[in-house]
């Protein structure tokens, strides 16, 4: 599995978007070391602060399915076309930092190019119990 294949699974977790608030679809795919991937996609609620973030809705699902240990994530984000990186939100980047190292892998695509960081780049001197 390599990032342009991560990207295009982002893509199509995207589809099942449900953002009849923000009209703003986010899509994420998150790979783990042993190979398997799990999409997300952010899921608001009328109450607003209920929603929960692609990136989030992946790594809760892998994490309910038994998988701990993460080698990357791609996300994928925009109201219409994909124009612009997505970058996690702050909530999502502390929620990676539970289960991911800071070389865990984050793949962003604006719909022309790919561009890397690691969690350690985005999440620097994260809180960790
Ligand atoms: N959103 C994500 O899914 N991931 C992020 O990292 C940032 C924001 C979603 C939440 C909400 O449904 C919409 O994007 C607009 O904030």
């Amino acid at each position: 599995m390599n990032k342009n294949e991560l990207v295009s699974l982002a893509l199509s977790a995207r589809e099942n978007s449900y953002s009849p608030y923000s009209g703003f679809k986010v899509g994420a795919a998150l790979l783990t070391k042993n190979g398997k991937v799990y999409k997300g996609c952010n899921i608001e609620n009328g109450a607003f602060s209920p929603t929960n973030c692609a990136e989030r809705t992946a790594v809760f699902t892998a994490i309910a399915d038994g998988e701990k240990e993460f080698k990357a994530i791609a996300v994928v984000g925009g109201a219409d076309e994909i124009k612009n990186f997505c970058p996690p939100c702050g909530v999502c980047r502390q929620v990676l930092s539970e289960f991911c190292k800071e070389d865990f892998e984050i793949h962003l695509f604006n719909g022309e190019e790919i561009k890397t960081f690691t969690l350690g780049e985005l999440l620097p001197e994260s809180f960790n119990l």
